[in-house]
């Protein structure tokens, strides 16, 4: 595979990024006012966006990582996930923020929140990289969204092709042409 061939073109730069991750810190510094958050990534797409995310907060934070997997009926979500790493404390004192890569079809996220709001936490605060509105099929949406994207296929900054290209800098439309 010709990694490079495979990169169409770069959707959304490091500096945009950058960007709208310190207008989502100060949301979450004005929403919270000084109380403690639990800051929660879903592993693995968000592991870059929480890194970034948590060093433009300054309201005093904890940091946790949950993982889900989908099952799929060919190349479509079945809509049933599996949670393959959960939290180890109990979440009820806890104002909880949650960091995710990509809101597609809304089923990973949905299911996590469910989850979670079942544990009775102070507050719940769902903040997205990436939003594909027109591929949602749960109703499920973020407090907060920096991008919208359309319906197509993206990678980097965390985001992954068959487990490539997360480590790219940027948001770029992966070309499906030929996979
Ligand atoms: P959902 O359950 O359909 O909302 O899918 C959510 C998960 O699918 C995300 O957390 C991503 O891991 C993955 N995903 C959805 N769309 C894309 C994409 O365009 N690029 C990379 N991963 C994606
Ligand atoms: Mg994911």
């Amino acid at each position: 595979m010709d990694f490079n061939n495979k990169i169409k073109r770069i959707l959304i730069s490091e500096q945009e990024i950058k960007q709208n991750i310190a207008k989502a810190g100060r949301y979450i510094d004005s929403l919270y006012d000084n109380n403690p958050i639990l800051l929660i990534g879903i592993l693995k797409g968000s592991f870059i966006f929480l890194a970034d995310l948590a060093r433009t907060v300054t309201v005093p934070c904890e940091i946790e990582f949950m993982s889900a997997e989908s099952y799929y009926n060919n190349t479509e979500s079945s809509g049933k996930i599996n949670i393959t790493l959960d939290l180890n404390q109990d979440i009820s004192g806890y104002h909880v923020v949650i960091a995710e890569d990509i809101i597609d079809t809304g089923h990973t996220l949905k299911a996590i929140a469910d989850i979670l709001k079942a544990r009775n936490p102070l507050s719940f605060t769902i903040i997205t990289l990436l939003d594909k509105p027109e591929r949602r099929t749960v109703d499920i949406n973020a407090d907060l969204s920096l991008f919208t994207v359309p319906n197509m296929f993206v990678v980097g900054y965390g985001l992954d092709y068959s487990g490539y290209y997360r480590n790219l800098p940027y948001i770029a439309e992966l070309d499906c042409s030929n996979l």
